[in-house]
């Protein structure tokens, strides 16, 4: 990770860049910075780059915000400086790219979103703050919108990060052996089965029978129907219109 400078050597290609554009490149320095993202990283597998808003700032002061026409409450980003900021980072790579604004008015951003976005060359994500962005931004850049939830953040760093994460993990290289996407909740469209490690009995608690059988059709079928009774139970909306048959249940509550 770098503000503007590629972190790769040029020589090597990395599956994707992404270009984040924000007020505060700070803010990422922690995820970026750990776990399977820094690995991705390290890895040359994903280039990101952090471009700060303010940097292209047209007066002295660094304004970047200003009241919204029509009146009313909170501050709205100026579209000049994120023009400016954008056709900066437009031109540190030929790649076209896909240009995303997070924001509350977008698009749920879900796992089917995530998979999508992993087959992208390059992103370009606008984290914005105060009450919201110019119209003309999204407009003009032709940007799409993406929220990851029905709640206000302070801002679309926090946002950018999931984004992030949740896409860099699909990419091929960046999940080692012992981590896989496949059994992930959501990706087969349910939430993901209980799952149970040493030791066998914890506070009483005992591991299900069938996890320790052995019969590997046996436990496919009981994590099929813990996934599918956890789904029902938690998340109906994600079953449509999918015939519901956990069959008997067995161990523990999902
Ligand atoms: N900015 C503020 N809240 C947000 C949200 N829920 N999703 C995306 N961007 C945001």
């Amino acid at each position: 990770m770098s503000t503007n400078e590629p972190s790769i050597p040029k020589w090597l290609k990395a599956a994707m860049r992404i270009d984040v554009l924000t007020l505060f490149p700070e803010m990422f320095a922690s995820p970026m910075g750990s776990s399977i993202v820094k690995r991705a990283l390290d890895a040359g597998i994903v280039e990101i780059t952090l471009t700060n808003i303010r940097d292209f700032a047209a007066d002295s002061y660094n304004k970047v915000d200003d009241k919204p026409y029509g009146g009313g409450p909170g501050m709205v980003m100026m579209p000049g400086p994120v023009f400016d900021c954008y056709e900066h980072v437009i031109a540190l790579s030929p790649q076209k790219p896909r240009t995303i604004l997070l924001t509350p008015q977008g698009k749920p951003f879900d796992q089917a979103k995530a998979r999508e976005l992993s087959m992208e060359k390059r992103l370009i994500l606008i984290a914005g703050r105060y009450e919201g962005f110019d119209e003309r931004i999204r407009i003009g850049l032709g940007a799409e919108q993406l929220s990851i939830g029905d709640y206000v953040l302070s801002g679309g760093e926090l946002p950018a990060m999931v984004v992030i994460d949740a896409v860099v993990r699909l990419l091929a290289g960046a999940l080692g052996d012992r981590d896989s996407a496949k059994d992930d909740s959501f990706s087969d469209g349910l939430l993901e089965y209980p799952q149970y490690t040493r030791p066998e009995v914890f506070r009483q608690m005992k591991v299900p029978d069938v996890l320790l059988s052995g019969d590997h059709a046996r436990i496919a079928q009981w994590r099929r129907q813990q996934a599918l009774e956890r789904t029902k139970k938690h998340r109906p909306d994600l079953l449509g219109d999918r015939p519901y048959d956990p069959g008997p249940s067995e161990g523990p509550n999902p």
